[in-house]
C-alpha cells in the first residue's frame, strides 16, 4: 500500500492518507501539502491542521463549506480507510485528531523486530554526500573545537550511512600554507640529516612549532629563508616535499590516537590535495566574469556582504578560500556529491556563506535550498567552569588525549566503586570504562543544540542520574538484564509470540518507539544530533514509567511474552540511537 513506501515514518504515512483526502475534499486546490503534527492534547496521537488554511483560500469562491470545522469534517470523512487509524474526531476550528490503532501499532513494532531497525531508516533524496569534519591543522594543537567537529561530524555521517547514503568522510586537514616554510627551514637547521633518522627526533611537534616561530620572528635572515622554502615547497622541490611529508606524518599519528579512542573513521584529503585544482577553478570563475581586481588582490564580490572573497592574494598566492572553492568544485564534479556539509565552529560561518554564494553565482549550485546542496554545520564554544573558553590551568589548550583519558579513568573508578572489580574480568572493566567514558564526552556535546556554547564538566557528564550517557547506557544494560533473567529466547518470541499494547503505559511506550523514524529523519534533515538525544532520553523515561508500574509486571506475568518483546524493541531502538551517536552500548551493569 501507499503508506508502506514511507517505511516506519508515522507522520509520513499519515500524510499520504491525508493527501488523498485533501485531493477529494478540495479538488480545485492543486497540491495542498498535508500539515501533520503529533498531538499535544489528549484527543489523539496526531492531528491534521489543514482546515483553517484551506478555509481562508476557498471562502468567497462559492464553496459548499460553511467554515473551517466543516472543512475539517470533510477531511475526516474523505480519509481512505486504513488499518493504521482507530478513530478520528474534529476539534475546534477543524483540527482532525487521529487515534492510531493499537493493533496496527503493535504489529508495526513486531514487524520491525523481525525485519530489523534498518526498515525504519530515513530516505533522504541523495545518493552521495560529503561530510567535511574534524579537519585539524598540521603542527598545531588539535583543540576542543576539533573535538566538537569530530563528534558532530561522525554522528551526521552515521545518520546518513544509516539512511543508505554513500558518505565521503573527509578530513580537510590544514596541511598547506606559509607556516610550512618556517617549519621546514627549522627542521633543516635542527636536523640536517632528518632523512636518515629512522624515527624523527622532532618529538613534540607543538614545541617544535613554537621554537620555529620564535626563530622566524627574531631572525630576519631565517625569515627570508623560510619564505624561500615555501616557494620551493610549492614548486615541488623533492627535499622540501619530503620534509613537509615528514612533518605531516607526525601530526597525523597524533590525530590518529584521538580518532582511535573515539572510534571515528575519517579519510584525509587535506588542503594540499586540492592545490593543483585551484588555478583551473579560478580561471573558470574569471572567464565567467566573477573575479575582479581589488587592491592588488583578485576577489569575488558577494551580494549583501561588504567584504569580498579574496581568491588570489596580492602576492599571487592562494588562501583558505581558494582551497575551499577548489574543494567544492572537486566534490561536486569529480565526486558527484549531492550534499556537502562542513562541520566547523560558528566563527567560520561567513567564510562558508561567501564560498557557497560564489558557487551559486557560478552556477555550480542551484539557487534556493535545492540539491546539490552545501551546508555549513556550525557549532558553539566549549566553555570551562569560569564561563570562558575551555583551557587548562596554565592557559594552554587542553590536550584531547588527556581529556579522554580522564573521562575513561573516572568511569573506571566508578565501576570499581560499584564492586565490578570483583565481579568482572579486567577486559570487561576496560571495555565498559571506554564505552561509558568516551560515550559521556560525546553525549555531553551532542545533547545540546550544536549552535549553543556548553560548559565542559566531568562530574556532570559522568553522573549516573539525569540526561547523561551513563544514565542511558545503564538503563539499556538493565533492559538487557530483564530479558536475560526471563530465560526466554527473544529470537524465537519475535517470530512466534505476539506483541500487544493494552495498558496505557504500554501504548505510550509503543507510540514513542514508532516515532523513532520521524525523529531520525528530522535530525538528518536539519543536521541536529540533539534531536536524537532528546528522543533517546525520553524513551528511557517512558520505559521507566512502564517498567516501574506494578500493573505492567514483565517476568512471570500473564503478558510476559508481549512485554518481553516490548523490552526488546526498546533495547533495539536505544542501541540504534547509541549507534547513530557513536556511543558503544553496554549489556550489563
Ligand atoms: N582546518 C580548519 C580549522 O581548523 C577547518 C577546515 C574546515 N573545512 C574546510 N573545508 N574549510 O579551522
Amino acid at each position: 500500500s501507499q503508506e508502506e513506501e514511507c517505511k516506519g515514518n508515522l507522520k509520513a504515512q499519515l500524510a499520504k492518507l491525508f493527501e488523498v483526502s485533501l485531493k477529494v475534499t478540495v479538488p480545485n486546490e492543486a497540491d495542498v501539502d498535508p500539515l501533520i503534527a503529533a498531538c499535544t492534547g489528549k484527543f489523539g496521537d496526531y492531528q491534521c491542521n489543514n482546515a483553517m488554511g484551506l478555509w481562508s483560500k476557498i471562502k468567497g469562491k462559492g464553496t459548499q463549506f460553511r467554515g473551517p470545522p466543516a472543512v475539517g469534517e470533510a477531511i475526516k470523512n474523505n480519509l481512505p480507510t486504513s488499518e493504521m487509524i482507530d478513530s478520528c474526531s474534529v476539534a475546534g476550528p477543524g483540527f482532525v485528531n487521529v487515534v492510531l490503532s493499537k493493533n496496527w501499532m503493535a504489529k508495526s513494532i513486531q514487524k520491525m523486530l523481525v525485519e530489523g531497525i534498518d526498515t525504519w531508516a530515513p530516505q533522504p533524496p541523495v545518493k552521495t554526500a560529503v561530510v567535511d569534519f574534524s579537519s585539524p591543522n598540521i603542527a598545531k594543537e588539535m583543540h576542543v573545537g576539533h573535538l566538537r567537529s569530530t563528534i558532530i561530524g561522525d554522528t551526521l555521517a552515521r545518520m546518513l550511512e544509516f539512511s543508505k547514503v554513500k558518505v565521503l568522510r573527509r578530513n580537510h586537514v590544514g596541511d598547506w600554507g606559509t607556516q610550512f616554510g618556517m617549519l621546514i627551514e627549522f627542521l633543516f637547521e635542527k636536523f640536517p640529516n632528518f632523512e636518515d633518522a629512522t624515527e624523527t627526533a622532532i618529538g613534540d611537534l607543538q614545541a617544535f612549532y613554537k621554537a620555529s616561530k620564535q626563530r622566524f620572528d627574531s631572525d630576519p635572515a631565517f625569515k627570508e629563508r623560510a619564505q624561500q622554502a615555501v616557494v620551493r615547497l610549492q614548486g615541488g622541490e623533492e627535499k622540501y616535499r619530503r620534509a613537509w611529508a615528514q612533518i605531516c606524518e607526525i601530526s597525523r599519528t597524533e590525530f590518529h590516537k584521538v580518532y582511535q579512542r573515539l572510534g571515528v573513521h575519517l579519510e584525509e584529503k587535506g588542503e594540499s590535495f586540492y592545490n593543483p585544482y585551484i588555478p583551473g577553478v579560478i580561471e573558470g570563475l574569471t572567464k565567467q566574469g566573477l573575479v575582479e581586481e581589488s587592491q592588488g588582490a583578485r576577489v569575488i564580490f558577494i551580494e549583501g556582504i561588504n567584504i569580498p572573497l579574496i581568491v588570489v592574494k596580492s602576492d599571487g598566492g592562494f588562501n583558505y578560500a581558494s582551497t575551499d572553492l577548489a574543494a567544492l568544485w572537486y566534490r561536486l564534479n569529480e565526486e558527484k556529491a549531492e550534499w556537502i556539509m562542513y562541520v566547523t565552529d560558528v566563527g567560520q560561518q561567513q567564510h562558508f556563506d561567501m564560498v557557497f554564494k560564489a558557487a551559486k553565482r557560478a552556477g555550480w549550485l542551484p539557487q534556493g535550498d535545492n540539491y546539490p546542496k552545501a551546508s555549513h554545520v556550525g557549532f558553539g564554544l566549549v566553555l570551562g567552569e569560569d564561563g570562558k573558553r575551555f583551557r587548562t590551568r596554565n592557559t594552554e589548550v587542553v590536550r584531547l588525549v588527556d581529556l579522554l583519558d580522564e573521562a575513561k579513568n573516572r568511569s573506571k573508578a566508578a565501576l570499581i566503586e560499584r564492586g565490578k572489580g570483583e565481579e568482572w574480568t579486567e577486559e570487561e572493566i576496560e571495555s565498559t570504562a571506554d564505552a561509558v567514558g568516551y560515550g559521556a564526552v560525546k553525549y555531553a556535546d551532542l545533547k545540546n543544540n550544536r549552535l549553543t556554547n556548553y560548559t565542559f564538566n566531568f562530574d556532570q557528564m559522568l553522573n549516573d542520574k539525569g540526561n547523561t550517557a551513563v544514565y542511558l547506557l545503564y538503563a539499556h544494560a538493565r533492559i538487557c538484564s530483564i530479558i536475560r533473567r526471563s530465560g526466554k529466547d527473544v529470537e524465537e518470541l519475535k517470530n512466534k509470540g505476539t506483541l500487544v499494547l493494552e495498558h496505557k503505559d504500554e501504548r505510550d511506550l509503543g507510540l514513542h518507539l514508532l516515532q523513532f523514524a520521524e525523529v531520525v529523519e528530522e535530525a538528518c534533515t536539519n543536521l541536529l544530533p540533539n534531536v536524537v538525544c532528546d528522543y533517546l532520553y525520553n524513551l528511557s523515561e517512558i520505559f521507566s514509567k512502564f517498567y516501574s508500574n506494578a500493573e505492567c509486571k514483565v517476568i512471570g506475568s500473564g503478558k510476559e511474552t508481549s512485554r518481553l518483546l516490548l523490552c526488546e524493541a526498546t533495547a533495539v531502538v536505544m542501541r540504534k540511537c547509541f549507534n547513530l551517536l557513536g556511543i558503544t552500548p553496554i549489556y550489563k551493569i
